[in-house]
């Protein structure tokens, strides 16, 4: 089964842009093993838009573009399969990609076996010159279609931006993962606008289908094709990446691995956080408190496999909070005589047996704490 856990690897858009080529491709396969990210859980390498050249072939057929990859995709697919990762590629179901090069309206079928033909594992499409007479499910139906007569396993991720609801009929049209919302950009404000935009729809993802926040913008600092705006600071990036864990997201990585600072390189495979983004039971978390007057600080429950959960808080202040958090809020009354014991996910550190109602923790500004917990045996 394509899609058991949320997916995990890196795409080329938030830092490369219309610049992509085969020198990076191969570099980022080389770093996701030389660096522990393969280790970490991350498998596909993806090339997002301007990879083509702007016409098709006499006979139809998509071309890599010979100036970016001069030996071709298939060369690049053999590379990215010998390093033991997952190779995927990007087109559009519209008459154009977003960056002006062929679209696959009309090419469904044809597009989808030259994909499979080159070894892609990953299907990423977008929604720009889009026909306004077409229907955009009929369009993700018929390149899940193709996709499935390629005779290759490809995992489809679609990308209309939350056009139409996607959250209630990407799953029955066939596809894996899907763009919720418009382009993230590497700013605290871009990633809290699209947690708020969300937050209603995460139990919508399951095996097999997950809702897709867009990309990390870990590591980025404002470099970058989406690094417009000013970047974001080291504890912004952890309540970015917690929070993509916390909502079982998918993790593809958009920073340049090949040139990440420490503190983000040992974000990104935080393998407890990691562990709860890719927990086997699948479940959305639940906000048990919201404080209404500053519009983001919030606590979140996870229930994971094995009796365990994760609670994550959240503060959307400029300064550092220090919650008073009843837990009978989050269905744990220890009158009953319950403890739980709980751990740091986000340093490891073991915090130890908890077994009163106030739980009290310092949040910093725009950042989170998040905790893992388990009854203690009773
Ligand atoms: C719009 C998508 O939302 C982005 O993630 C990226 O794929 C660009 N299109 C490419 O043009």
């Amino acid at each position: 089964m394509l899609a058991k856990t949320p997916p995990m690897g890196w795409n080329s858009w938030n830092t490369f842009g219309h610049n992509i080529n085969e020198d990076i491709v191969l570099e980022i396969a080389d770093t996701m093993v030389e660096k522990g990210y393969k280790d970490a859980g991350y498998e596909y390498v993806v090339i997002d838009d301007c990879w083509s050249l702007k016409e098709r072939s006499r006979d139809g057929k998509l071309i890599a573009d010979p100036e970016k990859f001069p030996r071709g995709m298939k060369y690049v697919a053999d590379y990215v399969h010998s390093k033991g990762l997952k190779f995927g590629m990007y087109s559009c179901a519209g008459m154009k990609t977003c960056g002006g090069y062929p679209g696959s309206y009309g090419h469904e079928y044809a597009d989808a076996k030259t994909f499979a033909d080159w070894g892609v594992d990953f299907l990423k499409y977008d929604f720009c010159y889009f026909p306004k007479s077409g229907n955009a499910q009929n369009a993700y139906l018929t390149m899940s279609m193709a996709l499935k007569a390629s005779g290759r396993e490809i995992l489809f991720s679609a990308c209309n931006w939350g056009h139409g609801e996607p959250w209630n009929w990407m799953r029955s049209v066939g596809v894996h993962m899907y763009r919720s919302t418009g382009d993230i950009f590497d700013s605290y404000k871009s990633f809290s606008d699209i947690i708020l935009s969300q937050e209603d729809n995460w139990s919508m993802s399951a095996p097999g289908c997950f809702n897709d926040p867009d990309m990390l913008i870990v590591g980025m600092y404002g470099k970058g094709n989406v690094g417009i705006d000013s970047g974001c600071s080291d504890t912004e990036y952890e309540a970015h990446f917690a929070y993509w864990c916390m909502a079982g997201a998918p993790l593809m990585m958009g920073g340049d691995i090949r040139n990440m600072n420490s503190f983000s390189e040992k974000l990104l495979k935080n393998q407890r956080l990691i562990a709860i983004d890719q927990d086997e039971e699948a479940r959305p978390p639940y906000m048990v408190h919201s404080n209404a007057i500053w519009d983001n600080d919030r606590v979140y429950i996870k229930h994971l496999a094995n009796n365990r959960f994760a609670i994550a808080f959240f503060n959307g202040h400029d300064t550092e909070m220090h919650p008073a958090f009843s837990l009978h809020e989050a269905g744990i009354p220890f009158y009953t005589g319950v403890t739980l014991d709980f751990t740091d996910a986000i340093t490891g550190e073991h915090i130890g047996v908890i077994d009163q109602d106030a739980f009290s923790c310092n949040v910093p500004a725009h950042g989170c704490r998040v905790f893992t917990a388990e009854f203690a045996a009773r």
